[in-house]
């Protein structure tokens, strides 16, 4: 499985560009799917049949990425933000475009670090007039970390684990799935860190009767961290409430006992700031009854994302089981 996530966290997919990671998730479902589908937005939906009632699992494909917004006379590219990034993070970083143009991100001069702003920053490709830039590069282009999997042993490091895990999880547990008792649609959805939209659409083409959404989600065990009750390697979390839902009762307790009938590892998890796909899910048609089991995952959004190999595990056995237990 770590093959998996090396993969998918290595493949190339910002927001409103995930062409090229849906390809390689394609390939990875095809032997186990009944279904597939991409629908209009660029969502790919996988179904498993079952008798029972619809559930759609969701795990969103696109991570962030840098937009070029101008190219400047010396070649150099001013960007925009495609989801949450700070521009501290930035600062040396590496990265690469859709065609394998990389470059180096540097800034103007500062009196003080505190004045760092996305519009003080460019991004270096290497080329010394506009002409030979935009040879490479147009306006609109979106380039991505250029990192590449480490395996830690217990644990993982790796850019575009949020939300790359998630997918993950979702196509192992595929893999897993005997005969479900419900039946499933598995869906890698688009544009998650622009606001939640492919999960919006492909709701409401599914409209199911149970939603889950598989993301990751802060901690707070690191030093000097903001409070928060979630570790790594304490297995997935059963998401209480975020920024943009309160899990449905009936979803959290069929998680919670889930989990401790078949002795799973779980914590529960209050998300102060953050939402993830159910949060679009929930809101469909008349309301569709939604949870989310999060991925513990330090330093998020960052190039150099970390989770627990032993929580994604427990995660897959975690869904892998509520999946099989026909939902009422
Ligand atoms: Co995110
Ligand atoms: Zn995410």
């Amino acid at each position: 499985m770590k093959e998996l996530i090396k993969e998918l966290t290595e493949a190339y997919g910002p927001s409103g560009r995930e062409d090229s990671v849906r390809d390689t998730l394609k390939c990875m479902v095809e032997p186990y799917a009944d279904e597939i589908d991409v629908d209009k937005m660029g969502n790919l939906i996988v179904r498993k049949e079952g008798p029972g009632k619809k559930i759609m699992v969701a795990a969103h494909m696109d991570e962030l990425g840098l937009m070029v917004t101008f190219i400047d006379e010396n070649g150099f590219l001013r960007f925009s933000n495609i989801g949450g990034i700070s521009p501290y993070i930035l600062l040396g970083e590496r990265v690469v475009f859709h065609n394998g143009v990389k470059g180096t991100i540097g800034c103007e001069k500062l009196d003080n670090i505190k004045d760092l702003k996305l519009s003080k920053m460019y991004i270096d490709i290497g080329f010394s007039d506009k002409k030979e830039a935009e040879g490479k590069v147009k306006i609109g282009d979106v380039a991505v970390y250029q990192r590449s999997f480490s395996d830690l042993g217990g644990r993982i490091l790796a850019k575009a684990l949020d939300d790359r895990v998630g997918c993950a999880v979702l196509v192992q547990t595929l893999k897993e799935l005997e005969k479900p008792a419900n039946d499933i649609y598995f869906v890698f959805t688009v544009q998650e860190e622009v606001g939640v939209r492919g999960a919006r659409t492909s709701a409401y083409k599914i409209n199911p009767d149970l939603g889950l959404a598989v993301d990751v989600t802060r901690t707070g065990d690191t030093p000097e961290s903001e409070t928060m009750a979630v570790s790594l390697g304490k297995g997935p979390t059963v998401k209480v409430k975020d920024t943009l839902i309160i899990t449905h009762p009936k979803v959290k307790k069929l998680m919670v006992d889930t989990a401790e009938k078949n002795n799973i590892s779980y914590q529960l998890e209050v998300l102060e700031r953050g939402g993830t796909d159910s949060g679009a899910i929930h809101l469909t048609r008349e309301g569709v009854p939604s949870g989310v089991m999060s991925i513990p995952c330090r330093y998020i959004h960052t190039p150099s994302e970390m989770v627990d190999f032993g929580d994604v595990q427990e995660g897959v056995k975690l869904l892998k089981n509520i999946l099989h237990k026909k939902v009422t």
